[in-house]
This record gives C-alpha cells, sequence and structure tokens, in this order.
C-alpha cells in the first residue's frame, strides 16, 4: 500500500486508539491536503467536543503515540500537520517503479457488476445525451474491470414498443435495400418522422401499421424478420458510433427492451400474486412506500396498463429482476439521464419491495445531466434538430486536424492523430464535470491544447514518450534508484503515490471526474518537475538523470493506465 492517506489513516487510527480508547480505533481521521505540510489531520477538533477536552491537547495526545515517517506538528486550533520524510516517498515511489499497475490494487472480494448503458432508441435518433451515458458507462466499466471485478455491460436499447407497427410498414412501403441504406446512414429519424407522417395522414396506413403491432406482439415469423432487418440495420450504425468513439461495447452486450418481452406477463403475475401490485384504476400498480403525488395520494408505477399493454417500468421491473436473479449481480449501475430519477427511484423502491433487490444488491442511478448548447438550452442545431452523431463527431476530428496542420506530418500520421485527438476531446469533455452536472457543449474548448481537457492530458504523456525517445531510454528499463532533490521532483513522487487510492475511489462512486482530477493534477506536477528538472539538457548527473527517468516512467504508466480507464486513447506523438 503506497497511498499516503491510506497509510496515514491506519497510523491515526493507531495512534487515536492508544491515546484515547479502542473505541476510537474506526475513527475517521479526517486527512485533508494542507497548505503547511503534505496533510493534516482534523479529528482533534471534532473529538475534543465529544471528549470535553481542549483540541490541541487532544491532537497532542495523539501525536505523542504516533508512529510517523516524517515530521509531525500541532497547529492552530487542534490540527495535526504531517509532514512525510523524503526516504518514506522515495522508498513508496520505488515500488511503483516495479509495479506494472502502479499501485492500484484488486477489490476485494470481486464483484458481478451489471451496467446499463449508452441505450439509444432504435425507433429515434442516437443524440448527445445517449453520448454522454456511452462515454461515462464505458469508463466505468473499463474501471471496475481493471479493479478484477465482473463486468457485465447491458445496451438497454430501445427496439420495442408501438411505434415498430409502423416502422415495418414503412420499411415495407421504402422497400427494405432503401431502409437498410437510409437507417445504417444514421437517418433513424427521418425514417421515424416519414413514418409518423404517413401514421397521421393515411387511414389505410395506420390500420396496417396498428395490425402490424399485434402481429409483433404475437412474434410472427415474417414480422420477426422485418423488425430484424429495421434493427440489424439500426445496431450497425449504433456500432459505427462506437467504433468511432473506441467504446468497448459489441453486439453481444445488447440486451435491449425487446428482450424482456417474453418476460413481462411473469413479472406483473409475480408481483400481484405476492401481493406487491393491486389494479388501480384498470391498470396494474405497485405503490412503492414513500412516494406521493401533488395531491398526496401514492404515487403509483404502472406495470400494466388499462388495455393490457406493457410500458417502460413494466421492462425496466423485468431487467432489474433478471439482473439479480437470472445475472447474479451484487451492484447495477444506471448510467441514464437525470430526467429519469424518479423513475429510477421508484423502480428500485419496487425491487426492494419484492424482494429482488436485497441487501446484498445495489442499484445506482448514475444519473446523466443535460448536454447544452452555447445558448444554455438543451444541445440543438440551429433549426431545432437534434444533433446527428456522426457529423458531431467528424466535427471533431477535422477541428483537431486543423489545431495539428503546421505540425508537418504526412497526411496519413496527420489523420491517425486527429482521429485521437478528436475523440479524447469529447470524451474527456464528458468525463471531466461531474456526470449529473449539465454542460456547455463547446467544440472549441474541447479541442484546446491548454487547461483540463482531453488533447492536453494526451499531450503532457506523448511528451514523456518523447523525452524517452530523446534520451533513447526504453521506459520499462528506467529503475532509478530514485533521489528526490527538487521541490518539483518531491512533488511529483508523493502525486504519483496517490493514483491506487483516485482509481479506487473513482469505482466506489461511480464518478469518473475524480480519476480525470487525479490525472490533470498529475499531468500538471509533472509540467512543473518538466520545467525546473532538466532530463535531457542540459545533462544532469548521472545519478540524476536515472531517477528523473525513473520519475518519468511511473508518471508515464499512471498517465496511460488512467486514460486507458477514462477510454482515451494515446498517441505516440502529436
Ligand atoms: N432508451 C432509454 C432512453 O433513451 C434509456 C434506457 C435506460 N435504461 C433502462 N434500463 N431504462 O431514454
Amino acid at each position: 500500500m503506497t497511498n499516503p492517506q491510506l497509510v496515514l489513516t491506519e497510523l491515526l487510527q493507531r495512534a487515536m486508539a492508544s491515546a484515547l480508547g479502542s473505541e476510537h480505533a474506526d475513527a475517521d481521521p479526517l486527512i485533508r491536503s494542507s497548505q503547511f505540510a503534505d496533510f493534516q489531520a482534523n479529528v482533534a477538533l471534532s473529538l475534543a467536543k465529544r471528549l470535553r477536552r481542549a483540541p490541541r491537547d487532544v491532537a497532542q495526545a495523539i501525536v505523542d503515540h504516533l508512529d510517523f515517517p516524517g515530521t509531525v506538528e500541532v497547529s492552530g486550533p487542534g490540527f495535526i500537520n504531517l509532514t512525510l520524510s523524503d526516504e518514506w516517498i522515495t522508498e513508496q515511489a520505488e515500488t511503483l517503479l516495479t509495479d506494472p499497475r502502479a499501485g492500484v490494487g484488486h477489490s476485494n472480494p470481486p464483484q458481478r457488476i451489471v451496467i446499463d448503458y449508452s441505450a439509444p432508441n432504435a425507433a429515434k435518433e442516437m443524440h448527445v445525451g445517449h453520448l454522454r451515458t456511452t462515454i461515462v458507462g464505458d469508463s466505468l466499466a473499463r474501471t471496475f474491470e481493471h479493479l478484477g471485478n465482473e463486468v457485465i455491460r447491458q445496451n438497454h436499447l430501445g427496439d420495442w414498443g408501438t411505434p415498430f407497427g409502423m416502422l415495418i410498414e414503412h420499411l415495407l412501403d421504402v422497400g427494405e435495400p432503401a431502409a437498410i441504406a437510409q437507417l445504417e446512414a444514421g437517418e433513424g429519424s427521418e425514417f421515424y418522422k416519414a413514418a409518423r407522417a404517413k401514421f397521421e395522414t393515411d387511414p389505410g396506413f395506420q390500420q396496417r401499421a396498428r395490425l402490424r403491432v399485434v402481429t409483433l406482439q404475437a412474434e410472427d415469423a415474417e414480422t420477426m424478420r422485418l423488425w430484424h432487418v429495421f434493427m440489424d440495420a439500426t445496431i450497425r450504425y449504433f456500432n459505427k458510433i462506437y467504433a468511432m468513439l473506441g467504446v468497448t461495447l459489441t453486439d453481444k452486450d445488447i440486451a435491449g427492451e425487446s428482450m424482456y418481452n417474453p418476460m413481462l406477463a411473469q413479472t406483473c403475475e409475480d408481483l400481484e400474486k405476492s401481493g406487491h401490485a393491486r389494479i388501480s384504476d384498470g391498470a396494474l400498480c405497485v405503490f412503492p412506500p414513500g412516494f406521493t403525488g401533488s395531491d398526496d395520494q401514492p404515487l403509483p408505477l404502472i406495470i400494466r396498463k388499462s388495455d393490457g399493454g406493457y410500458g417502460y417500468a413494466t421492462t425496466d421491473m423485468a431487467a432489474i429482476r433478471y439482473r439479480v436473479r437470472d445475472l447474479g449481480a451484487d451492484r447495477i449501475l444506471y448510467v441514464v439521464g437525470a430526467d429519469q430519477s424518479l423513475h429510477f427511484q421508484m423502480v428500485f423502491a419496487a425491487a426492494r419491495e419484492a424482494g429482488w433487490l436485497t441487501d446484498k444488491v445495489s442499484a445506482e442511478h448514475v444519473q446523466i445531466g443535460m448536454m447544452l448548447g452555447k445558448d444554455g438550452r438543451r444541445f440543438r442545431t440551429r433549426s431545432g434538430e437534434s444533433v446527428k452523431l456522426n457529423d458531431l463527431l467528424t466535427e471533431a476530428v477535422d477541428r483537431a486536424a486543423t489545431a495539428i496542420a503546421e505540425r508537418g506530418y504526412d497526411e496519413e500520421t496527420q489523420q491517425v492523430i486527429a482521429q485521437a485527438v478528436g475523440m479524447a476531446a469529447v470524451k474527456y469533455a464528458d468525463l471531466s464535470v461531474s456526470h449529473d452536472s449539465e454542460y456547455v457543449f463547446d467544440l472549441e474548448r474541447m479541442v484546446h491544447f491548454v487547461g483540463n481537457t482531453g488533447p492536453y492530458m494526451q499531450y503532457a504523456t506523448t511528451r514523456i514518450k518523447s523525452v524517452f525517445r530523446r534520451a533513447d531510454v526504453d521506459p520499462a528499463t528506467a529503475k532509478g534508484p530514485i533521489k528526490l532533490g527538487e521541490p518539483a521532483e518531491r512533488a511529483l513522487a508523493l502525486q504519483l503515490l496517490g493514483f491506487g487510492q483516485a482509481v479506487e475511489h473513482t469505482a466506489a462512486t461511480a464518478e469518473p471526474h475524480r480519476l480525470c482530477a487525479y490525472l490533470f493534477e498529475t499531468a500538471t506536477a509533472f509540467t512543473s518537475f518538466y520545467d525546473q528538472c532538466p532530463i535531457i539538457l542540459p545533462p544532469p548527473p548521472a545519478d540524476v538523470l536515472a531517477s528523473r527517468l525513473a520519475l518519468c516512467a511511473i508518471t508515464l504508466n499512471v498517465l496511460e493506465t488512467g486514460l486507458t480507464l477514462l477510454g482515451v486513447p494515446v498517441p505516440e506523438r502529436m
């Protein structure tokens, strides 16, 4: 364990237990970063109140029992300032050098984690909102896997329901080849609109569409074949977007709404039989405790409409039951728009009532905030349409190409770098703000090479690669020993020790922006080190060079691993 905060927590807890009694062995020592030392522990102030003692006395008592690898002092009203010794930092940093995981541990015990993410709707267009759930979900999946957990990706596609009646009839009208071409090109929403317009104006079409819904629900063979034609073409478009983004979702992760169709009746029956659902105004409803409407009446989660039809909530009840009982999940994450918060709260509460969710299984809604345009409103094109993802991602790549145009790469290399930079820009922008906050989609800012952006993080990484190229050293052979001379070297080494904790904290909270913040701090610490501590020119003495290259090697491993967990590609040069 190299992480200073964790090491300090343990040492302080031991000191608190021997100074104040074993009942304090698990108390949080409240370790924070400090202006005057590496860290400070604030626990004495809160303990003093409870113990009715002076805070400085409590702090001193803890310090007297503290076995700490560095210097300690009580300051101000009762803070404990902690400065680690250079020897300790050096020793820990050297363990990172020989650790390919750079201090990241393994979840113990490993969990089976189901992540529901991306989930675009086939009958509508995949939009920037789905972009964000795709990117955030994918990063979480990678992070959990890296920690040794088993991840089951579930792409809960909107691929079922009454609109498919008119979509299939429209497909027959335009002919399969033309429909396929249109859907593969990402024109699903145009296709939908054309079908909708006919449905509203042409009674014959409307009649056919309604009949088609019936044969679809009955899973009639020819109707299912047409549904597959429609879905396969649509999925080929989604896959194009996934490939462009470099996300890990594949066809085997598709678990769309249609998959639950055969389970809906049973799900309703179970809930009705166990007394958790009852008929209200003709509809079958669950009334999970704690939810009331504006009229103070209990709020229903409708799982079967009065006409016998099933809806979004039914599917989610079937899905959560399946994920617990059939998939054996320990933890289920729903990476979905924040506007669906009430829906998920009710689904989780109902599933708890039904006994499907227990203390052993957690369900969390990872709320995704809305993407805004520069006008502060929901992101749309000028004509009010939502923006086609394909176009948006292409624009990001074009802007990246312009940004690196003057660097003198041949055309092919430039295209490869532009692709990596464009995707990094879009993905990092999504990941670096907390997932539930709204933010303005601004390609110009995202493609910037300075500040907390994807391209900056890539640039910091490629700069280290170029150091190794110029020194003609393979990073794998840079083994130190580490010697901390300059303050910037010490600060960088200390920062690197926190990587494991940053990854684990990101997984525990399901908040990738924490990893981004850590990596940005690391890149910043590296930049100071790079500016203040010469590596190539003027050439430092051999031992200093070996130490600096070792710090470069750890930083490279940390940044590359971290960016990989975010799903941000790292080019060789840029
Ligand atoms: N298709 C839905 C939408 O676009 C998201 C589905 C999320 N997952 C779920 N289990 N409900 O809003």
